[in-house]
């Protein structure tokens, strides 16, 4: 159905129930009868691409006669996409997936320092075993999908470039193609067919933590970069498409995934239908021109509507009206957070017009078991089936897979000396050097003499993990240490180098401190690494409640020391007291593996010329105070430096040394945090829990051991839950959130936790409220005594101190639970609207418990 339903959906939420589906239904009749009628949005907003890459007549001969022959098994694993550490080469054999991949982090043997011969290996069996067809019958050779999103980022020694908030600040074209070109052959090296690149999100919210994955706040770069890095990944028509050297290129997260509310990551969109076009939707149209063969479906929701799950845009929308003849795959099970899906289960997603299952973890075998049995029932139309695999089976004609020797005698197999190779760190090390951005440089402090001694201080400035940020190595990019990247080098690396050659001296000192007077101080600071919604923030104030790199920097300075700031990130941050207490500040993002890149641009030749120029230009607003979270080219904001800010070398500009310091949270009324209202509130789920198992409440009534939870009317249908503990075994309810949330400016504006209770039996034993967090932290208030004073059967409000889960251990920066309630001894109690509440604004309370401050 189209986007009229889907609207009506949105709008339905304040209407009942049953009026929904009076609605819906006779929506549904409307949109049968007129067809055509169906795509009258679609055709306003958004146009019919000229996709360069034409279907051939031959190919899909092919793919029509090879389609016939083929059983619904067969089909349905060509939908299927497992990950590695979820199976064997035999299932391969038995099951014939048509594709398969590794996620961040995740290594042939489990082995993070596998040997390209490792990866060429599996590749090798997976292939084998997908065109034995001994067992399910079907020769049709896999394909394994990779996240190479800064170079082959999952392999020791590979060339990380800058990630691509970087890249965005080089506006240079030509250069990603490059790029992408290398990084398309340091993957076949490794026998991959796939990249799951590139990421074209526009990001709008710089708090959400995948704002370094995407090239810039505005859809013009973005635009451009989606198709040179198409065509660098896979070629083009006219330049060996999908050839010996190429691989299949993604573009991802379709759609609007850098426009969720509140930068949340897997959020809600809701722009309208022309601005989900003219921003959010610009590099499909660059990306999918160039010829992309898949696209991945984002984790978020538009109005409300998970994509996975929107037959408008993945069909309508983006098939039909904008021509796209290849593949949709989906996210990391994705499928799983439509409306009524499950990870196993999920009719929705193939019905809206996902091609391929991104299935990792165990449910790839249920989901595989489901389809069939879901088109046996006619839930799945067989021509969707058949529409499918036709996408997978005409790029993997395409991609030449049929005729294309085995991946590990393929030309780049096995030939190592490519990874990691000087050439392709030459281009890296360019990309670098193009990327930096000059935010101050008072007194043209910049370029350095290489001829003074220079203290080289800060966490970043002999770190190579930290400087290429997340999605290196591992998942998170944490757990890296300097020999996990042979062959690269560190900031410090290259200054040392530089000051050597010259005759002058570069002392590394973390700390800052030092026995010889240094003429100069470079301190490299910044984010530490991390990846997707492990990265949200709530407000973009650097090192929150712990400046120690402010501290570091003002030591310094109050020694009379110039001091030159590199600061690493993988956003745009409020860091106008680290400002102040510099004299030069460079954004050097996420520069990857090539470090001295660096170096190269901020120090100067021997005899003082510039030994390079200092290029960058800012591809997102840099904000003047921590909370311009969502300021934007062209919104008449008041950032610190606009979109395109950027000094050279001889700018005589000067930035004051008084930029306003007084962080805006504390200045802004901090408004509730609302939890549990009628549901769980995103980001957080409700789940019930005994020892090591969590399942996720589902249902109206549902049981797990002693804890049974059932859905009951507080004021309207449904709005709150009885908890029934039988006792003998601890169990907890908890509302949890995939990622850890950042709780710290609730905390800081002085909040009550507060629920609304009923009690229905008193408690036999003990019972606690308690905040989790992700370093384990299982922070503790015992409510025992407060439970048994209640009154029954009469609901209450009542509120516990914030202040008491923190000094119990919580940390509120990596809050994954912020309720857990449990038991091992009988109780029964109703629960409602659980929230956050600063106290100043807050409604009173029948019991309370405080702690001091
Ligand atoms: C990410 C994708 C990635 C996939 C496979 C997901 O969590 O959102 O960008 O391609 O995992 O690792
Ligand atoms: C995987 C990533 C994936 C993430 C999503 C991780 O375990 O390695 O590739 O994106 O999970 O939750």
């Amino acid at each position: 159905m189209g986007y009229l339903s889907e609207a009506n959906n949105n709008k339905g939420v304040k209407m009942s129930q049953k009026t929904v589906k009076i609605i819906k239904s006779s929506l549904a009749v409307v949109m049968l009868v007129t067809t055509t009628g169906a795509y009258a949005e679609a055709d306003k907003v958004w146009p019919r691409l000229k996709i360069e890459v034409k279907q051939d007549p031959a190919i899909e001969n092919q793919v029509k006669s090879l389609l016939s022959s083929m059983t619904l098994a067969q089909k349905i694993a060509q939908m299927i996409q497992p990950e590695i550490r979820d199976i064997t080469v035999e299932d391969m054999r038995k099951y014939g997936f048509g594709s398969y991949l590794n996620g961040g982090g995740s290594f042939p043997t489990a082995n993070k320092k596998a040997a390209a011969s490792d990866w060429i290996d599996l590749a090798e069996a997976m292939y084998q075993a997908s065109v034995d067809s001994s067992l399910d019958g079907s020769s049709i050779p896999t394909m394994w999908g990779t996240d190479a999103v800064h170079g082959h980022n999952n392999v020791i020694g590979a060339t990380l470039f800058p990630h691509n908030i970087g890249l965005g600040a080089m506006s240079n074209p030509a250069l990603v193609e490059s790029i992408a070109a290398i990084t398309a052959k340091e993957v076949m090296v490794t026998g991959i067919d796939w990249v799951f690149a590139p990421t074209v999100a526009v990001v709008r919210d710089d708090r959400w933590g995948r704002t370094y994955e995407g090239y810039s706040e505005d859809p013009e770069i973005v635009k451009s970069y989606a198709s040179a890095v198409v065509k660098g990944l896979q070629g083009s028509v006219d330049d060996d498409f999908l050839g010996n050297s190429r691989v299949i290129s993604t573009v991802k997260h379709f759609l609007g995934d850098g426009g969720t509310e509140k930068g949340d990551d897997q959020g809600n969109n809701v722009a309208t239908e022309q601005e989900l076009f003219d921003i959010h939707a610009q590099g499909y149209v660059g990306g999918l021109t160039a010829g992309a063969q898949s696209v991945m479906a984002s984790f978020n929701s538009w109005h409300g509507n998970k994509i996975h799950g929107s037959k408008y845009l993945l069909t309508d929308v983006l098939k039909q009206r904008m021509g796209f003849d290849g593949f949709v795959v989906g996210d990391w099970n994705g499928h799983g957070q439509v409306a009524g899906c499950s990870n196993q289960s999920c009719v929705a997603a193939v019905n809206a017009g996902l091609d391929i299952f991104m299935v990792p973890t165990d449910a790839w075998k249920p989901l595989y078991h489901n389809l069939i049995a879901q088109v046996n029932a006619g839930q799945i139309a067989q021509s969707r089936i058949d529409d499918a695999v036709t996408r997978i089976l005409r790029v993997k004609f395409r991609a030449g897979l049929f005729t294309k020797l085995s991946p590990a005698k393929r030309v780049f197999s096995g030939k190592t000396e490519l990874i990691g190779s000087p050439a392709h760190r030459d281009v890296a090390r360019q990309a670098v050097r193009e990327s930096l951005v000059l935010l101050k440089n008072n007194h043209q402090l910049l370029p350095l003499s290489p001829k003074q001694n220079i203290l080289v201080a800060g966490d970043g400035a002999d770190n190579i993990g930290k400087q290429s940020g997340g999605w290196t190595i591992s998942w998170q990019g944490s757990g890296n240490k300097n020999s996990d990247f042979p062959g690269a080098s560190s900031i410090f690396d290259g200054i040392k180098q530089a000051a050597l050659q010259a005759g002058g001296n570069a002392i590394l000192s973390v700390d800052g401190s030092f026995t010889q007077r240094p003429d100069v101080a470079v301190v490299v600071f910044g984010e530490e690494p991390y990846a997707e919604g492990h990265g949200d923030i709530d407000n973009l104030e650097y090192q929150r409640g712990n400046k120690r790199d402010l501290a570091l920097l003002k030591r310094l300075k109050a020694q009379g020391i110039p001091v030159v700031a590199i600061f690493i990130s993988g956003r745009p941050l409020w860091v106008n007291a680290e400002l102040n207490a510099s004299d030069a500040f460079v954004a050097a993002w996420l520069p990857g593996s090539e470090g001295n890149g660096v170096a190269q641009v901020i120090m100067a030749n021997a005899d003082k010329t510039i030994a390079y120029p200092i290029t960058g230009k800012l591809s997102f607003s840099w904000p003047n105070s921590s909370d311009q979270h969502a300021i934007n080219r062209g919104d008449n904001n008041q950032a610190l430096f606009g979109y395109g800010y950027g000094l050279s070398y001889g700018d005589k500009q000067q930035l004051t040394n008084q930029l306003n310091e007084v962080a805006a949270i504390t200045m802004v009324k901090m408004t509730a945090v609302k939890l549990f209202e009628r549901a769980a509130q995103m980001p957080w789920q409700s789940y019930v829990s005994v020892g090591q198992q969590k399942n996720l409440v589902e249902s109206s009534q549902q049981q797990l051991g002693p804890l049974t939870i059932k859905a009951i009317d507080k004021v309207v249908q449904e709005d709150a839950r009885l908890l029934t503990f039988a006792g003998a075994q601890l169990a907890s309810y908890r509302l949890i959130s995939n990622f850890p949330e950042d709780l710290r400016a609730i905390y800081e504006a002085d909040s009550w936790l507060m629920a609304s209770l009923k009690l229905k039996q008193a408690p036999t034993g003990r019972v606690t409220v308690a905040m989790v967090c992700q370093e384990s932290c299982n922070a503790k208030v015992d409510i025992t005594k407060q439970l048994n004073n209640m009154p029954q059967g009469q609901w209450q409000r009542v509120a516990i101190d914030l202040r008491c889960f923190k000094q119990a251990g919580a940390d509120m920066a990596k809050i994954v639970s912020p309720f857990v309630l449990s038991t091992a001894g009988e109780l029964s109690v109703a629960l409602a609207d659980i929230v956050l509440q600063p106290k100043a604004h807050a409604p009173s309370s029948d019991w309370q418990i405080q702690c001091a401050p």
